[in-house]
């Protein structure tokens, strides 16, 4: 399977809707809307990935064999944590389990460290997402410690796995 990633333009909005529609949402906070509407990838292409990427972020579809299956991004921090940055991943469900978030990570960090000004990339990733906790340490990620009961969803409480990987 060849995995690409590929700069978000609005003629693959259709993608992110289906994706962000169709991911598995019990270990992700509540910033991605749900539903996902058109309105919703128009907003975040216009306002996020046009004004961010390449200056403080990177904002990438994940493509397999041509489609669209996948969302990743490094978003930059503020203030004291300005060398940091955020990656976060979501896959359209039918996609899991095939090593394609894995190998999107080993693209998107490599890119990050080459093109944006940072030293460091971190994730916190709920306790019992052990998918997205694998993905992470297969790319050479650090457990840097435990947000204990740090997130609340749904009236439950989770603790956050800190994972960090410096350049
Ligand atoms: C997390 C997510 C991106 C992983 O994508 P993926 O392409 O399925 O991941 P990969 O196939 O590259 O790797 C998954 C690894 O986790 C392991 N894994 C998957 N489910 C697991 C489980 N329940 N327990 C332990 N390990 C598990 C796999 O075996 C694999 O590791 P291995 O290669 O050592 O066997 C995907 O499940 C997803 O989109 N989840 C919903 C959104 C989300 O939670 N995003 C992350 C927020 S921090």
């Amino acid at each position: 399977m060849k995995i690409e990633l590929k700069k978000w333009t609005p003629d693959l909005a259709e993608g992110l809707i289906k994706v962000c529609n169709n991911t598995d949402r019990t270990y992700l906070t509540d910033r991605l809307p749900n539903p996902y509407t058109d309105e919703c990838a128009k907003q975040w292409l216009e306002n996020i990935v046009a004004v961010h990427d390449g200056k403080d972020g990177l904002f990438r579809a994940i493509v397999a064999d041509g489609a669209v299956v996948g969302n990743i991004t490094v978003e930059g921090k503020t203030g004291i944590y300005c060398k940091d940055a955020e990656i976060g991943y979501i896959l359209h469900k039918d996609h899991c389990g095939k090593g394609i978030a894995t190998e999107a990570t080993r693209l998107i960090v490599k890119e990050a460290f080459e093109t944006l000004d940072i030293v460091k990339l971190t994730s916190e990733v709920f306790a019992p997402n052990k998918a997205s906790a694998r993905v992470l340490e297969k790319n050479g990620f650090v457990l840097e410690g435990v947000l204990r009961k740090a997130a609340c969803k749904n009236g439950e409480l989770f603790d956050l796995l800190r994972f960090g990987k410096l350049k």
